[in-house]
């Protein structure tokens, strides 16, 4: 149709847009894909795939593995930074969302063969490090010795040491000097750096936790780590000459905004935006990524159209991306997370969440309603605890994955574990039952696999057959546009015509049960690489 309206002008032999339609299908090349064409309505030419070739691509993907439906993406090497929190303060339910995205886009690119660069930028240079490490030598003298477990809740640590610095000129001088000795100094025996190390290494045992919950992968390479690299790529900016002096600050201007990035500030010091150009010079200069992905919420995003406007001015990325494609940036920003109330998250009983005890309880709910269900007393205690620990985790990760990433959403234990509706729980049910059809029929499906047959006969067959196919280009959109929703939606549209096909279509017992076991086993392979790009663990029984 598209082409009638260029043609229609000249004087060409074709008449109608039909008529286009009919030539584009009659000059069609013979494909196995093909069973048949047909020119339909205004134009449209419609394409039925052959059966026999959607089987054999499935049988395949059997055989050789899931590996071989890896979309192929034009990239070698990405960043992914994520999660990224600030060292004494409060890790929120916004980094927990960045860190189960962050974790999905990994899996995603890994899955396409894409070497992952998976990068915990944590704050851990701001100017509260003064401040933290005079209260430290106040409180705990010998804070050398004492353990991390007595120095205890850093946020409560992180209040006071700010009450001690609003309330104490004294203090607040000692606390200024401390950031000037520790930013000067390199030398890892000084007393500010060994204090530093320690108010990191506390708060890194509390992210720990929530990692370990997660099983997401992290290499932490906070803020402190461009910091020598700092004064360097700046004097390359200066030479380009894109700093210019604003009110005894350093800053670069960026067309079509109405301030400009400060990059040194009056005050001489770094910050964000210095350690972000940096971290983005040395990405692309040292680490030679290609693509570098920056989940944070939607707040940042100025911040981070900024900076790579200044890296774009720097020619350290393309400027035209339909020309040049790579290397690039993508800030992938979403939205706030509401509490039940419509106000910003929290729980009952303080301000602020600990989501450590906010993946416990989703853990705890799942447990309990295990128990419910009778499962105690059938199960191991082991098969209990792991499958309470897929399910309230999974269902977490599900309701922040499943809807479009810049709608606000609100975070609801009762609809997030609930199994009805599209919630990790219902689809952990739906692929457990798959499991349970190919266990109760008692065929091996290994040997299944190597000598079997699928056959298409049926609508819904079909139907399941044609839905398996298209995961490759479902997951090469969900990765190339930054898309997790993208995915959940075909695990969801998966389970939902398995439920067709298994209603309308008898297993085990039926002549076709050979051919019906193996689009089971498909869907569950598939269900299954999906949770894996998910980072939720499937459950075999529930
Ligand atoms: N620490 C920041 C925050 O908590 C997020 C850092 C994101 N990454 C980056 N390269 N700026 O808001």
């Amino acid at each position: 149709m598209s082409l009638w309206s260029r043609l229609k002008r000249k004087s060409s032999k074709f008449k109608s847009p039909s008529a286009i339609g009919q030539a584009i299908k009659d000059n069609l090349p013979e494909s196995e894909m093909i069973e048949s064409t047909s020119v339909a309505g205004p134009g449209f030419v419609n394409i039925v795939l052959s059966k026999e070739w959607m089987a054999k691509c499935i049988q395949n993907m059997l055989k050789k593995g899931i590996k071989i439906w890896a979309p192929r993406l034009n990239v070698q090497r990405a960043v992914v930074d994520f999660s990224s929190p600030n060292i004494a303060k409060e890790m929120h339910v916004g980094h927990l969302r960045s860190t189960i995205m962050g974790d999905t886009f990994a899996r995603m690119l890994e899955f396409s063969n894409v070497e992952v660069l998976r990068r915990n930028h944590v704050g851990d240079w701001g100017t509260q490090f003064g401040m933290l490490i005079e209260y430290l030598f106040e409180e705990f003298p010998n804070w050398e010795e004492v353990g991390e477990q007595a120095i205890g809740d850093l946020q409560a640590f992180y209040k006071k040491s700010k009450q001690r610095f609003d309330e104490d000129l004294d203090f607040k001088e000692r606390a200024q000097q401390a950031v000037v000795s520790l930013q000067g100094s390199e030398d890892e025996n000084d007393m500010y750096r060994k204090a530093w190390t320690k108010i990191c290494e506390i708060s890194r045992m509390e992210f720990q936790q929530v990692y370990e919950r997660l099983k997401v992968d992290l290499e932490e390479r906070g803020e402190s780590f461009y910091n020598p690299y700092i004064a360097e790529v700046l004097k390359g900016l200066e030479n380009k000459g894109l700093i210019e002096k604003n009110q005894g600050a350093q800053v670069i201007s960026i067309k079509g905004k109405d301030i400009p990035l400060i990059v040194v500030k009056s005050d001489g010091g770094y910050n964000y935006a210095s350690t972000d150009l940096t971290a983005l010079w040395y990405r692309l200069n040292i680490e030679e990524a290609e693509w570098i992905i920056y989940v944070t919420d939607a707040g940042q995003q100025m911040h981070f159209e900024m900076v790579f406007s200044a890296a774009k001015l720097a020619g350290w990325l393309p400027d035209d991306e339909k020309l040049c494609p790579y290397p690039k940036t993508s800030h992938v920003a979403f939205g706030v997370v509401h509490g039940t109330d419509h106000k910003r998250f929290r729980t009952r009983s303080s301000d602020v969440v600990r989501l450590v005890d906010l993946l416990d309880e989703a853990k705890l709910r799942s447990k309990l309603t295990l128990e419910e269900r009778g499962r105690a007393a059938e199960w191991s205690e082991k098969d209990l605890d792991e499958t309470a620990e897929a399910v309230g985790y999974g269902a977490v990760k599900y309701a922040d994955l499943k809807n479009n990433r810049l709608t606000e959403y609100t975070f609801s234990y009762d609809r997030m574990l609930s199994d009805k509706g599209n919630t990790a729980v219902y689809l952990l049910y739906a692929h457990a039952r798959i499991c349970s059809v190919i266990r109760k029929s008692g065929r091996d499906v290994e040997e299944l696999k190597m000598a079997g047959t699928i056959v298409l006969d049926h609508v819904d067959e079909r139907g399941l057959g044609l839905h398996l196919l298209q995961f490759a280009e479902v997951v090469e959109e969900a990765c190339t546009n930054l898309l997790p929703n993208v995915l959940c939606e075909y695990l969801y549209n998966l389970s939902e015509n398995f439920t067709k096909f298994y209603t309308n279509c008898q297993v085990v017992g039926s002549e076709k049960e050979s051919s019906r076991l193996l689009l089971c086993e498909a869907t569950a392979v598939v269900m299954r690489k999906c949770f894996h790009l998910l980072g939720i663990e499937p459950v075999y029984k529930l």
